[in-house]
């Protein structure tokens, strides 16, 4: 077997056997193939694709390629997974109420490389957390708290960390089967009983129509039941950044004030909906009854309870919860108004991304350091009516960035129109089961 057969097959779009694709993956993570071997083969299957069971094969061998995770814990654990959008925080709000409800969330998540960081650096930006955890204080936590997020570990599929770093500089990253892989073989690793995928559609998400969103929610639910896992996926709207926050300290304040029962309806919508797919696949009750027990969790003010424990376990200041000066505060903030009257008819997220990044919020680089104050508060969202001169936003930041400019920016992401097209999209959008 040489790469340079399997280049070829790929490139006449000819079926790899289970075989050669572990001795790809393999061969890629040793150092025996090339980069350039493996860039060839990847364009090759973003414009042939992979099979049902290429697709499963290649994530399995990535899965295997580093520590695959036994939990051995003595409750069903759940896991979800979002494909990414602006203003995401939903696992902050997600974990606490499926631990709530007697399910284990055990999250190893990423650190963000674009417009915010990753869940693991907005919990960082709470005084004191560390997400540094060893494994057995990791499984500790989980027993405590109900939930742990830690960040994931040099071993965790060693063999996606070097594919999608080549995705990214070979122009290969929006293919099905290559996200499905990568996104899976991390879920697969973890050592979830049961996976819940939140793909995002929409112009702040990867796949642009819901055509697209419902084949990589399909590839990736095939996959995932394939290899002995309970899995569904929510096909959710990602037109407009999720909820009215968007930064580090921004969201996870976001998140508390939802764990209060006062969020912004999207985020709390979508959080239940999430959570009650999660307590659905751990065998909790019917749909209705998982809907209406993890409402129970946010009413009861027991989700919020479970946030505080696991925040206290992993080190941080549970003072936050009650007092927000805690966080580190913004040395500059600047308000945003829009040249004229009428109704917000869009959010471009891939602004408001821009925005975000420029306010300091995300990484522009790998190594880039995350200014944990900065971000957007939106005061007004799609559906909303808005006078010339009302606020429509506020920004913050404590990096020297030209705010001035950056709000001169944040005005054009909103699209104002007539009232009839100020027309409010459905988060959820469709349910793809794996059930
Ligand atoms: N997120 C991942 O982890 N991998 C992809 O390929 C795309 C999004």
């Amino acid at each position: 077997m040489t790469m340079y057969e399997i280049i070829e097959k790929k490139k006449h779009n000819v079926e790899l056997t289970t075989e050669e694709i572990n001795w790809v993956v393999a061969g890629y993570v040793s150092g025996s193939i090339p980069d350039y071997q493996i860039s060839a083969w990847l364009m090759a299957v973003c414009f042939f694709s992979l099979t049902d069971r290429e697709t499963a094969d290649l994530t399995m061998a990535m899965a295997r390629s580093g520590d695959m995770f036994e939990l051995g814990l003595d409750k069903f654990c759940a896991d979800k997974h979002s494909t990414g959008g602006v203003g995401d925080k939903t696992t902050l709000v997600v974990a606490p109420i499926v631990a709530s409800c007697g399910v284990y969330v055990p999250k190893m998540s990423g650190r963000g490389l674009g417009h915010t960081g990753g869940t693991i650096d907005k919990l960082e930006s709470i005084p004191g957390f560390n997400t540094e955890l060893e494994y057995d204080s990791f499984i500790s936590v989980v027993k405590q708290a109900g939930f742990a997020v830690a960040g994931q570990t040099g071993t965790l599929v060693p063999a996606d960390k070097k594919i999608y770093a080549l995705r990214n500089a070979t122009a290969t990253v929006d293919s099905i089967p290559l996200i499905c892989s990568s996104i899976m073989s991390k879920k697969l690793a973890t050592g979830a009983d049961g996976i819940v995928l939140d793909v995002k559609v929409g112009s702040g998400a990867f796949m642009k129509t819901e055509e697209e969103a419902e084949k990589l929610a399909e590839a990736m639910v095939r996959v995932g039941k394939l290899a002995g896992r309970k899995c569904s996926a929510l096909i959710t709207d990602m037109d407009k950044p999720l909820g009215m926050a968007v930064g580090n300290s921004l969201e996870v304040i976001e998140a508390i004030e939802t764990l209060k029962g006062k969020g912004p309806d999207d985020l709390k919508e979508l959080s239940i909906a999430l959570a009650a797919e999660m307590l659905f696949l751990a065998d909790k009750g019917t749909h209705d009854e998982c809907v209406k027990m993890a409402e129970n969790a946010l009413v009861s003010g027991k989700a919020l309870e479970r946030f505080g424990k696991m925040i206290e376990l992993q080190g941080g200041d549970i003072g936050i919860i009650d007092d927000y000066s805690l966080f580190a505060q913004p040395k500059r903030s600047m308000d945003v108004y829009l040249p004229e009257s009428g109704y917000i008819c869009g959010i471009s997220c891939e602004k408001a991304g821009m925005v975000s990044l420029k306010l300091g919020a995300g990484r522009q680089t790998k190594e880039s350091d995350i200014d944990f104050t900065a971000g957007i508060i939106f005061e007004k969202t799609v559906g909303d009516r808005i006078e010339k001169g009302e606020k429509a936003a506020t920004l913050y930041t404590s990096s020297d960035c030209d705010i001035e400019e950056i709000a001169r920016e944040c005005s054009g992401i909103f699209h104002i129109g007539k009232q009839e097209d100020a027309v409010k999209e459905k988060i959820i959008k469709k349910i793809i089961k794996g059930y």
